[in-house]
């Protein structure tokens, strides 16, 4: 098998993983990474063992034998390096979100269909087994339909400014809420119709993110699916650093309750108290999103989660938006 050629753009927390990800997976070599920051950059490369390093994009992509492009920067800069490595004729693994506007995605979308690469949007969770499960227990009715699957959470203002910015990284109904607007429309194997949601941003003026323009940071959501199904969220980026309010994950249905454990297990409570768990799942996620997306490239087949995907959960985070600024019910169309 021809080995593949990868580079990575972005040397931050993802672009490690991307790279350490792709070390795992047969037949790859790591030619490139690249980041602004050349500190980072060297120290990635030396403990990844990728060939070079760079700390400008142009060069990243100018690199001789790439055949794919990771990219793992801000949010902001999704389009432009996607669409740069596209042209410069690599298949490109973008990061989630797959970027902030509609108008951005859709310029990824058209790019990708005239240059005719592959572009994947990394929707890690969906490599995960507990959520393939799940998606099996949904469909074969496990806990009844319709169901209600609810998250909360919430955590001290993030310590990267860009991610908490309005124009860079959208705050956490963009950043975060994304992996469940794709997962719902996947797990419950429908469109979503309706949303509703109340938001408020607690790290406004936050003298530790000095000069951030924040995005509303706390909220509760609901989803409401063609299928009737129902996802809720209630969450907040922005509680004071030393404090977090971890919270449950679980489906609701008429007939019964699964609870996510971390990344790695289910537990199933049926009427009468009847229990079933499962632990151990694979939770490589990272490992089997790359592995994936070689095969896609490799055999010339869709990438497990596409650009369309990642325009469809962008609407959701926008409608969210909407909602949350105009006080009514958005559809995400
Ligand atoms: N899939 C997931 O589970 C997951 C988790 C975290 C973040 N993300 C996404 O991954 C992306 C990167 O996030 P991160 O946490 O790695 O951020 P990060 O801040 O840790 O890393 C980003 C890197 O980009 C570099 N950079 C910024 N501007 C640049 C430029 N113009 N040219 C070259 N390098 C530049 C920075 O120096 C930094 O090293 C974001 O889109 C984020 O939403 C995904």
């Amino acid at each position: 098998m021809k080995a593949l050629g990868v580079a990575v753009l972005g040397a931050g927390d993802m672009g490690n993983t991307h790279l350490a990800a792709w070390s795992k997976v047969e037949s790859v070599r790591l030619l490139g990474v690249t980041d602004v920051d050349a500190r980072r950059t060297q120290a990635a490369a030396e403990k990844h063992g990728v060939e070079r390093w760079f700390t400008n994009l142009e060069e990243g992509l100018a690199q001789d034998g790439v055949d794919v492009v990771s990219v793992c920067l801000p949010s902001y800069l999704h389009r432009a390096a996607s669409v740069a490595a596209m042209e410069a004729g690599k298949d490109v693994l973008c990061e989630k979100p797959i970027s902030l506007t509609v108008e951005d995605a859709q310029a990824m979308i058209a790019c990708r269909d005239r240059t005719g690469r592959t572009l994947g949007i990394a929707f890690c969770k969906r490599h995960l087994a507990q959520l393939a499960q799940l998606r099996e227990w949904l469909a074969e009715g496990v806990v009844g339909r319709p169901v209600m699957y609810r998250m909360s959470g919430g955590l001290e203002i993030r310590f990267k400014p860009w991610i908490m910015d309005r124009s860079m990284g959208g705050g956490p109904i963009v950043d975060l809420c994304c992996h469940y607007f794709d997962q719902w429309r996947w797990l419950f194997d429908a469109e979503p119709v309706r949303v509703m949601a109340m938001g408020m941003t607690f790290a406004s003026g936050a003298e530790e993110l000095p000069g951030v323009d924040f995005q509303t940071d706390t909220a509760a959501l609901c989803v409401e699916y063609g299928s009737g199904d129902v996802g809720t969220i209630s969450l907040s980026w922005g509680l004071p650093r030393g404090t977090s309010a971890p919270g449950p994950e679980q489906v609701l249905g008429p007939r019964g309750v699964v609870t996510l454990e971390g990344f790695k297990g289910l537990r199933l409570a049926r009427k009468g108290g009847q229990e079933e768990s499962l632990a151990d799942l694979d939770a490589d996620l990272y490992g089997n999103q790359a592995a994936a997306f070689a095969r896609a490239v490799r055999e010339g087949t869709p990438p497990v989660t596409g650009a369309e995907d990642g325009l469809a959960a962008l609407r959701v985070s926008l409608a969210v938006l909407e909602s949350i600024e105009t006080g009514r019910a958005v559809e995400p169309a």
